[in-house]
């Protein structure tokens, strides 16, 4: 039997942010609009607060594995990603872990060639990789493989919200999946296959190369893709466009939505416990049981 904690979307911000020239002529600029004018800012108000205590529940409930499926920052900037990481207290917790980039993260060019995510969640990111390559790479968690996709990329224009894995880490990915050891396969992505209506994402909030990532799944025979983005959280046992099931963790520190899910997977069961923040108790409580099949797959 093994445990994991899957939480999403924390969207950390910081007082002081090292703005640059080229910040005012980039997307930066329209996501400190929304942040500051828009009511971004005032929905993750408690995120703090809320990723503080959750993580503290966490470090208590003999968790095996822990899983952050990107969105720490809302902009990306490098104190953000600083204090996100001590916030969800990467590298101090005995609980291994495993992070990837949201599009937040990495929001601008800049951004998503400094490193800096990479650098601070260092700890959430060991693994087994094809060659030097960063992404993508597995963790073995039991008899079971978390495997870490990146699909985060600098977007250019304001509205751009979307992620590409691109050829060659796609190519990267079978092989990877061809060279792990049986066991249950768990894909981690930020982004997800469908909405909570099972319609696909928009092209400007979506995975553009969806399609070639579903072929390789299916065709690995992964049996879960655990995913963010999305800040209210769904999931799916079945949707018209995979033959596995999603889960989709939702914002873990948004005013109202705040929760994070606990999975507990026996043989090729799962059973999925979301616990939600009580803001009058400054506690999490549990909000929702669900089973899902992982074995149709394999
Ligand atoms: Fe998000
Ligand atoms: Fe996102």
């Amino acid at each position: 039997m093994i445990r994991l904690a899957h939480f999403s979307d924390i969207h950390v911000t910081t007082p002081t942010l090292e703005w640059q020239r080229e910040d005012w002529f980039n997307k930066r600029l329209t996501s400190w609009f929304n942040l500051c004018f828009l009511g971004r800012g005032k929905r993750f108000a408690h995120a703090e607060e809320v990723a503080s205590r959750m993580m503290e529940e966490i470090a208590v409930r003999n968790v095996d594995h822990l899983i952050f499926s990107g969105d720490a920052t809302a902009l990306g900037f490098e104190s953000e990603i600083r204090r996100a990481a001590e916030l969800l207290r990467v590298g101090e917790l005995a609980i291994p872990g495993l992070a990837i980039p949201g599009n937040h993260d990495y929001c601008t060019g800049t951004a998503a060639a400094s490193g800096h995510f990479e650098r601070y969640f260092s700890a959430w990111q060991t693994g087994r990789r094809i060659d030097a390559y960063h992404y993508p790479f597995a963790q073995p968690v039991g008899p079971i493989w978390l495997i870490a996709v990146n699909a985060a990329t600098g977007n250019r224009w304001a509205l751009d919200a979307s992620g590409t894995i691109g050829a060659a880490q796609l190519e990267r990915l079978k092989r990877l999946l061809n060279e792990l050891e049986p066991g249950l396969k768990i894909l981690v992505l930020h982004f997800p296959i469908c909405l909570k209506d099972g319609q696909r994402e928009l092209n400007l909030h979506g995975l553009r190369d969806l399609d070639a990532l579903l072929a390789i799944a299916n065709a690995a025979g992964v049996n879960l893709w655990l995913h963010g983005h999305r800040h209210a959280p769904y999931h799916f046992q079945k949707s018209a466009h995979a033959n596995f099931p999603v889960i989709c963790a939702g914002a873990a520190t948004q005013t109202g939505l705040w929760s994070y899910g606990e999975y507990t997977i026996h043989d090729t069961t799962l059973t999925a416990l979301r616990r939600e923040y009580d803001p009058t108790t400054k506690r999490f409580r549990d909000a929702e049981t669900f089973s899902l099949s992982l074995s149709h797959n394999r």
